[in-house]
Order: structure tokens, then C-alpha cells, then sequence
């Protein structure tokens, strides 16, 4: 289970993360959704620690996962990301691509 509380993501021109709050369940299938520059990537990002959220927590299986001594390889080995542009195999499909990073 992923949970985000009041999750903020702000650069110096643009705070496209502000009270994010949801809960994904296991098993759950979700899209994100909304138009170019609305912090979908910016979200991904923060979730798998790739980015460090300016405000707010994740919690991932109850384990506060943006706590200062979290070590981020713990939740990064338990997700998949595919960029958005760049880094695909066009020789694979979709879930090739998916499972190959892990
Ligand atoms: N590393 C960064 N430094 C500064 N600003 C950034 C950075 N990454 C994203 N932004 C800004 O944050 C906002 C959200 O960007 P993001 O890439 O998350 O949008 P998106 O919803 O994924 O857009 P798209 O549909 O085009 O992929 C934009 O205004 C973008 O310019
Ligand atoms: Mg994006």
C-alpha cells in the first residue's frame, strides 16, 4: 500500500505537487491523468525517490519511506518506472520493458 499525505513538490518556478493526498491499495490500477506540466512525472518521481518531496510523506506498507534516514534503494526495489522519452527497448513489448529493469 502507497500512501501519500499532503504531498508537496515545489521548484522555483513552478509548485506542480500540492496537497497530494490519496491511498493506493495493492492491486489496485491506476492512471494519472491531466494535461502537460501538471506534475504526473513530477509525482512518479517522488514516489520512487528520484526526486525529494518539499513537503508532506509516503508511506509505503505502513514505513515512512521520506524520513531523513530512509534508505531509497529499500523502495526502489520494489517498483518499476519506464521514462517517458527515452531509455525504451523498441525490440520489447510494453511488459518487456517493465520487467526488464528488475
Ligand atoms: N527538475 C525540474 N526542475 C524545475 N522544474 C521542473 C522540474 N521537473 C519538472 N518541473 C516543472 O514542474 C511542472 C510539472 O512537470 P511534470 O514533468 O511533472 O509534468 P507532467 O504532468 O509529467 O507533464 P507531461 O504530460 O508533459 O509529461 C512543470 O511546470 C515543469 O516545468
Ligand atoms: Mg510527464
Amino acid at each position: 500500500m502507497i500512501e501519500l499525505i499532503h504531498l508537496e513538490k515545489k521548484y522555483d518556478l513552478a509548485a506542480p505537487l500540492k496537497d497530494v493526498n490519496t491511498v493506493i491499495s495493492r492491486g489496485d490500477i491506476i492512471s494519472v491523468i491531466g494535461p502537460s506540466g501538471t506534475g504526473k512525472s513530477t509525482l512518479l518521481r517522488c514516489i520512487n525517490l528520484l526526486e525529494k518531496p518539499t513537503g508532506g510523506q509516503i508511506l509505503l506498507d505502513g514505513e515512512e519511506i521520506t524520513a531523513p534516514k530512509y534508505n531509497p534503494t529499500k523502495a526502489r526495489s520494489r517498483m518499476g518506472m519506464v521514462f517517458q522519452s527515452f531509455n525504451l527497448f523498441n525490440h520489447l513489448t510494453v511488459i518487456e520493458n517493465l520487467i526488464i529493469p528488475s
